[in-house]
């Protein structure tokens, strides 16, 4: 049976739209569908994309009872399996991440643990990357605990940092990769290959991953070698 998913996103929503395209692509071996879009704003871009395509979608109301938000209800009503965080600027609400341990996952634009936590969002992840001099980051997707950008990493991708960059150059470049990263990534949490092991003290669960595993081959090995010279030019 295939997951249903609710996507909470509080902006553009392209990601949300890659997430769309890459289930639809992939026709009756996805391992999910979006049955419900949410807001925290009722201007998000998200929403007109989720219309359009006929997603039911919801607006939600400021919480006001910490034991019982709107989010959660939102949530039951639709019943929901997975949720999935598409640029979704509030913080997910206690209720919600005890009834969907292991089941809340967001694409955060820098490689996590670096770059991350309270305030770490939109461009000021970028320009914190600018400026400490890293001339890597990347797209970090991760299970979603009580603390904002520190639940078990699911997958990650490097993106270079050039020198001529901007904040604007860097995000539209991760940006890309995310919408490759992600969809990939919540088709295979929504059909269970990739799983949080139970763990009593959240933070120290560990990322199952069924995944068929692989060795890289010698000829493979050198051809890595090639592409690095290639990419640093050295
Ligand atoms: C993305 O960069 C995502 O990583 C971050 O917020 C941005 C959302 O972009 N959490 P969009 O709304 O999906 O276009």
């Amino acid at each position: 049976m295939r997951s249903r998913i609710a996507i909470l996103a509080s902006g553009g929503g392209s990601n949300l739209q890659s997430i769309l395209e890459h289930l639809e692509r992939l026709g009756d071996v996805r391992c999910g569908d979006v049955a419900l879009v949410a807001s925290d704003r009722m201007n998000a871009g998200a929403l007109d994309r989720a219309a359009r395509r006929h997603v039911p979608t919801v607006v939600l109301a400021t919480d006001k009872a910490p034991d019982r938000t709107p989010l959660a209800d939102a949530l039951e009503t639709h019943a929901i399996d997975l949720v999935v965080l598409a640029g979704y600027l509030r913080l997910v609400p206690p209720d919600v991440i005890r009834k969907y341990a292991g089941r809340v996952i967001n694409i955060h634009p820098a490689l996590l643990p670096a770059f991350g936590g309270p305030g770490m969002y939109g461009q000021r992840v970028h320009r914190a990357v600018i400026e400490s001099g890293a001339r890597v980051s990347g797209v970090t997707a991760h299970f979603v605990d009580e603390v904002y950008d520190r639940g078990r990493i699911i997958a990650q991708w490097p993106v270079p940092v050039f020198p001529s960059d901007d904040a604007g150059t860097l995000a539209a470049r991760v940006l890309r990769v995310e919408h490759l990263v992600y969809p990939r990534v919540v088709d295979a949490v929504a059909g269970g290959r990739m799983t949080l092991s139970n763990s009593a003290t959240a933070g120290s669960e560990m990322l199952v991953d069924t995944r068929p595993s692989f060795t890289l081959l010698p000829h493979e090995d050198s051809r890595l070698a090639e592409n690095i010279e290639l990419a640093l030019g050295c």
